[in-house]
């Protein structure tokens, strides 16, 4: 644990020593002397680090992390699934749907009610930040996220300060911190929901709605006005506390392309997990799971209840997504915390 904080405190060291003799200035010299004090750190605790061949000190990398999602190199598996051109985020200006898309959007939940799409984008963003979200990525920029699932291997883990380390902490649906802040933390930045599973937010955490039919998008509008939706397939909080300058909302043509890129169509649709995981690998420069999978004894429950959660069961490809899921960890793309339980 104490190299993994290292690697968020003192990012690409070497990297770093030779901006500072490139371009030297006042920010790089307050970097330099954050670097001198990381080198303390480093040569106490891993010394091996400096055995890296210099070679490596020149490779052009896309973040200032000590690796980056985004670098593909020579990775084929990871180049053919992962589309950074594939926009995470709706807003205005993406938001005009590929034939294709609409239409499998459309089926996945069918819904009696007619409704017209364009005009409800454009109520949305009336609402909402119509903003083109995260695409600042490059060579200066690591931003480190923590996707928070809700299993109960988290129980007695103490990642509590771990998690809340990251600058971005993204959880799940219910997940609740209040109680748990040992195990899982108590920082929020986003929260992925729908309407059947929503709760209150607190005014600094982003409500990232993920849209499983047209519907939801009238929820999360009738939510901040009207509150007259009450029912989905069953009952719906009418209101939520949240901040609306900070809502985002999934874009219909990323859920499909996880669903084809990633599952290679298995199960009917990504689950909430999973598109979360995606959703990290476009938005952050490196991503830490925690509380995935079941605890060491083989039980699904979530960390906050006791109700069975088998993944397998429901409409998702859950041994597929556990498998790709494993896939990313062994290339490196993503680190998994399994918890002590
Ligand atoms: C949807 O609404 C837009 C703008 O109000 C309108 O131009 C368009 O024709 C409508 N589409 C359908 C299918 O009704
Ligand atoms: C929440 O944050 C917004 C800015 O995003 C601010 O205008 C508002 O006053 C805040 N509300 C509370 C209750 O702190
Ligand atoms: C998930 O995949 C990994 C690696 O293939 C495997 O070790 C683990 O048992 C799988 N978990 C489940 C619940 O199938």
């Amino acid at each position: 644990m104490s190299i993994f904080i290292n690697k968020i405190l003192c990012p690409a060291p070497q990297k770093k020593r030779m901006t500072v003799f490139n371009r030297l200035g006042l920010r790089y010299i307050t970097m330099f002397l954050s670097f001198t004090t990381c080198i303390v750190i480093y040569t106490k605790t891993s010394p091996m680090l400096f055995s890296v061949k210099p070679e490596n000190v020149n490779t052009e990398s896309s973040c200032s992390c000590q690796s980056c999602v985004m670098d593909v190199g020579e990775d084929e598996w990871f180049a053919y699934r992962h589309n950074p051109t594939v926009p995470p985020l709706l807003n205005r200006k993406n938001s005009v749907l590929r034939r294709d898309v609409y239409k499998w959007w459309m089926a996945l939940q069918h819904s009696s009610l007619k409704v017209n799409y364009t005009e409800i984008v454009d109520q949305l963003f009336t609402l909402f930040p119509d903003e083109d979200h995260y695409s600042d990525p490059g060579p200066d920029r690591c931003r480190t996220c923590a996707v928070v699932g809700n299993s109960g291997n988290l129980i007695g883990s103490r990642y509590g300060p771990l998690i809340d380390f990251h600058d971005v902490v993204i959880r799940i649906n219910k997940g609740p911190t209040k109680g748990y802040e040992k195990d899982v933390g108590s920082k929020t930045t986003h929260r992925i929901l729908y309407p059947e599973s929503a709760v209150d937010l607190d005014n600094y955490t982003h409500l990232v709605l993920f849209p499983f039919k047209i519907q939801d998008m009238q929820w999360l509008i009738s939510t901040f006005t009207t509150r007259h939706i009450r029912r989905t397939y069953m009952p719906v909080k009418p209101t939520i506390n949240a901040n609306e300058d900070k809502v985002m909302i999934l874009h219909p043509g990323f859920i499909k392309h996880v669903y084809d890129s990633w599952l290679q169509k298995h199960g009917r649709y990504p689950s909430t997990g999973f598109i979360t995981l995606i959703f990290a690998l476009h938005i952050c420069d490196e991503v830490n799971v925690f509380g995935f999978g079941a605890s060491s004894g083989g039980a699904w429950h979530h960390y906050f209840d006791k109700t069975n959660t088998h993944f397998k069961a429901g409409p998702h490809g859950g041994d597929f997504e556990n498998k790709t899921m494993h896939e990313l960890l062994q290339r490196k793309k993503i680190s998994i915390y399994k918890g002590f339980k």
